[in-house]
């Protein structure tokens, strides 16, 4: 076969080869009718093609009837399609539209799908570089499971007491006095909010929160038939004074969800006074404090506050903590400490859903715990992202000083950059992403429209950074020229 006829048959084969495989996807009922089919781009990459082969397969497809194009939004697996197959397909998209958890916000969901792509620069992620694991000491601790996992039948859902233990000693070292009976492990602190909510809240309760929040808990108590008040977050405080004029005039059934220390997304922290205010507050009206605290162990500067639960001596606080953010989010693991009522509540909730968390995660936090190789894993930690925050900043002032102000944080894993009303946020998401960037909006923690950015000095290596800082400024520089323009 001459050069020009390899080519021909390569090209044909493969446009058919595209065909096949969506086809036989839709055939197997994989992908169900309303399913947006991935990008012509992203299967002219997995197919190793041009993206003139790819058209001519969605064509072919078009023409039996098996997908459908909605011009600006995609193609997409035919719902009214005159095909058999398609007709007789189960529509799990129209199925689920009502279903009890809606799905997440659709840049959220795009966020989701996009962190997981690894050519993308990852300049927003709430996660740690897997270069920042502690992969040889956590190591030693994985081995010590050849001999601690003993215990291989159903349990009580309360988990494993040795690691109950090592939990209410590390506590202590963070100025909380907890025993192990108020401990309760779970599979992360997305879990613990979803058992307190499922297992202590009332449908139409009102959770009160920041105006701005880790986006995963607020579509949680949304979900969950739970009224959201925002309360004004600002420098170092929550309003104490709006909530208490709020909850004067109706407390019933009434919660505080509030992450206090190195907030996700603001970064800050609240002052002392704040705390102890909250507490008052909470003990006042006789409403719970969900204090979710993942982000405490992760100070750079001085220690932070004490956990608002040491304050309150009335048990209104239930204290959430994690290795997400420390460790990876892939080990879930977490604890929910609160009163010995509230764990066996929900420890048998936990036997109604899923009989508590595994076992292997525990054993093995428990082991780097009590064996003093987290706390030395804490102090290299540190000492790197002290290290790679200063470097943002670095970037943030030599690239972004026209365009931007932000705040330096003392903890955490991000920093929330305010942009000027020039800059068109959505349009600067989208332009980074095509660009190979990807960032956090503001607009996806909060439902009012606001000009923040999260970045994450965590999530990415130093030269990522600095070329993802670079192109950010130059996709600004161009939205800037084409507006004068
Ligand atoms: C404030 C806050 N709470 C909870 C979570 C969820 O943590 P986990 O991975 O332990 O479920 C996150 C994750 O980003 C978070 O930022």
């Amino acid at each position: 076969m001459s050069y020009m006829q390899d080519e021909q048959k390569k090209t044909t084969d493969s446009y058919k080869n595209i065909a096949a495989f969506i086809q036989g996807k839709i055939e197997a009922g994989e992908w169900s009718a309303g399913r947006k089919l991935p990008t012509q781009r992203a299967l002219a990459e997995e197919f190793n093609v041009n993206r003139s082969t790819v058209i001519h397969a969605l064509d072919i497809l078009k023409d039996k009837g098996y997908i459908e194009s909605k011009s600006g939004s995609g193609t997409f697996v035919s719902k009214h399609s005159s095909s058999d197959i398609s007709r007789n397909m189960m529509n799990w998209n129209d199925y689920s539209k009502y279903s009890v958890y809606p799905t997440n916000h659709q840049t959220v969901r795009k966020i989701n799908n996009l962190e997981l792509d690894q050519s993308l620069i990852q300049l927003g992620k709430g996660e740690l570089h897997t270069s920042l694991f502690p992969r040889d000491s956590f190591n030693k601790s994985l081995r010590t499971l050849e001999n601690t996992f003993d215990n291989y039948g159903y349990n009580d859902g309360t988990g494993d007491d040795r690691f109950r233990q090592a939990i209410s000693n590390y506590l202590k070292k963070r100025g909380i006095s907890s025993s192990p009976q108020t401990i309760l492990p779970v599979s992360g602190a997305l879990q613990a909010l979803q058992l307190i909510t499922l297992g202590l809240l009332q449908r139409g309760s009102t959770v009160y929160a920041p105006h701005v929040s880790y986006i995963h808990s607020l579509h949680m108590f949304r979900t969950s038939g739970m009224r959201i008040k925002s309360v004004p977050f600002t420098s170092k405080a929550l309003d104490a004074d709006y909530l208490r004029e709020h909850l004067s005039g109706n407390h019933h059934s009434s919660v505080l969800y509030i992450n206090p220390t190195f907030h996700n997304p603001t970064t800050q922290t609240i002052s002392s006074n704040n705390r102890k205010d909250l507490v008052e507050i909470s003990n006042q009206y006789k409403m719970p404090i969900i204090e979710d605290d993942i982000f405490r162990d992760l100070w750079l500067d001085q220690e932070p506050h004490a956990p608002i639960s040491s304050l309150d001596n009335s048990g209104h606080t239930l204290l959430i903590g994690s290795f997400s953010k420390t460790m990876a989010p892939t080990l879930r693991i977490g604890w929910i400490s609160g009163p010995v009522d509230v764990i066996d509540k929900l420890s048998d909730l936990r036997m109604q859903l899923d009989y508590g968390t595994s076992y292997l995660p525990q054993l093995a936090l428990y082991d780097f715990l009590e064996s003093g190789r987290y706390e030395q894993h804490l102090l290299e930690l540190r000492e790197e992202l002290r290290y790679r925050r200063d470097m943002l900043v670095h970037l943030l002032e030599e690239n972004m000083d026209d365009y931007a102000t932000w705040e330096v944080p003392n903890g955490g894993m991000f920093i929330w950059v305010l942009f000027s009303e020039e800059v068109n946020i959505r349009r600067l998401f989208t332009s980074l992403v095509g660009q190979g960037v990807l960032i956090n909006p503001g607009f996806i923690y909060s439902s009012y429209p606001n000009q923040y950015v999260r970045l994450s000095f965590a999530s990415s290596s130093v030269e990522e950074m600095r070329r993802g800082i670079l192109i950010m400024r130059k996709v600004i520089e161009q939205h800037q020229m084409t507006v004068l323009e």
